[in-house]
């Protein structure tokens, strides 16, 4: 099964790692990345919000966005023999909108005008789909940098998988909806949104807007809602440009859930909405799985437990080894469990996308180490190395 992905790393320019909040995406990716860079690629990791410690590990300043080298000595002091290297960056979405609005305004007064009205904040950081949108506008960006010969993309933490893929429309409809294009044609025609006017519309949330703020404040919106989509060229044509770019043959889908039936029925949602987009995903990472201990070693004892405690000098009260039994039949009835969810999985996915399966470690994936845990249950050990 990892070779699968072993080949991913060495055949596709673009992987992005899509799944629930907190199923383990920024840790795929990074793990990935770190694969990558010990089979010899020069690899760009675009991530969300690292944990700090996991940044820290990697000697990075967590809040910095630019482009961050790994140093060789992070990989040396962990034992991990890294021919290739591994850049990180870290996506902020008001910094890749005001980079953006840097690039395409067509004068510094323009994009003075644009970033200082008030609407300006609001929409770089908070409107519904702008993370998301953004994370791929920096993909965009950055895909056919000659530096790197792969592209790890973190996806932001979306309770919902499906968010990411409807990012670009759900920004449309919000910046180019039916209801925003009436408001500028008003505002084009008149020159200026009279109260006179909104107090004629049908829309009674612009009536509402314009009794609470006066017409002084929607013309702040009118100017600003046309001289962004003046800026893209048409926000609608840029977002199309930008997520059909996402459904080339070089990205490869990496879908990460965790054993559980619900995240497990999201990511064949996404697979289904990709599907009808024509891709295909490139892999499953179910991460986290529950430990199932082998069917032929007896269960422990009471009487194994105490004698563990007691060689340890761990004094947990009379009813300590019961209590450390009941724990480990409850971590075998969850290995259970997942073994069950897992099989509806196998039995949905078509057969040819591979699924890899990532125990739950003992321990969070904080260090560069524990990260080298996980690269190598999803790619094996690196090709050539001792
Ligand atoms: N296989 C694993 N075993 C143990 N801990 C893990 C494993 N995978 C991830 N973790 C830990 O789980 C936590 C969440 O993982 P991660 O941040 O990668 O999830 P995420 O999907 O990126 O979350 P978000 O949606 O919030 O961005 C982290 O503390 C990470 O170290
Ligand atoms: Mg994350």
């Amino acid at each position: 099964m990892s070779e699968d992905l072993g080949r991913l790393l060495d055949t596709r320019r673009v992987l992005l790692c899509a799944g629930c909040g907190g199923v383990g995406k920024t840790t795929t990716s990074a793990a990935l990345g770190l694969a990558a860079a010990r089979r010899g690629k020069r690899v760009l990791c675009l991530t969300i919000d690292p944990a700090r410690r996991l940044a820290e590990s990697l000697g990075l300043a967590s809040v910095a966005t630019e482009a961050q080298v790994v140093m060789p000595e992070v990989f040396e002091r962990a034992g991990l023999d890294v021919t290739g290297s591994l850049t990180v960056m870290m996506l902020d979405t008001k910094t890749t909108f005001d980079s953006l609005v840097d690039s395409l305004a067509k004068s510094a007064e323009k994009r003075d005008r644009i970033k200082g009205n008030v609407l300006y904040k609001y929409i770089s950081t908070k409107l519904a789909g702008t993370q998301e949108y953004m994370a791929m506008e920096k993909l965009y960006a950055v895909k056919e940098d000659p530096n790197y010969d792969v592209i790890l993309l973190d996806t932001p933490p979306t309770s919902h998988a499906l968010d990411f893929l409807d990012a670009p429309e759900r920004l449309v409809d919000a910046i180019d909806s039916p209801a925003v294009r009436w408001f500028l044609d008003a505002f084009q025609q008149s020159g200026r949104l009279s109260l006179n006017l909104l107090q004629r519309t049908a829309s009674s949330v612009l009536r509402g807007i314009g009794r609470i703020t006066g017409g002084g404040f929607l013309e702040q919106v009118a100017t600003f809602m046309t001289e962004i989509n003046e800026l893209f060229g048409g926000w609608k044509q840029r977002a199309q440009v930008v997520a059909s770019a996402l459904r080339g043959d070089d990205v490869a889908y990496v879908l990460v859930t965790s054993p559980d039936p619900m995240s497990l029925r999201e990511v064949r949602f996404f697979a289904e909405r990709l599907a009808s987009q024509g891709v295909r995903p490139a892999a499953y990472v179910v991460n986290r799985i529950h430990h199932v201990p082998d069917a032929n070693t007896p269960p422990a004892t009471r009487d194994d437990v105490a004698a563990v405690l007691a060689r340890h000098g761990l004094d947990l009260g009379g009813d300590g080894p019961e209590r450390i039994l009941e724990a480990a039949r409850m971590e075998r009835r969850l290995g259970e469990l997942d073994q069950l969810h897992l099989a509806a999985l196998d039995g949905a996915s078509d057969t040819k996308t591979p699924v890899l399966h990532v125990p739950d470690f003992p321990r969070d994936i904080h260090d560069v180490g524990r990260l080298a845990w996980v690269a190598d249950v999803l790619v094996g050990p690196t090709p050539g190395a001792s």
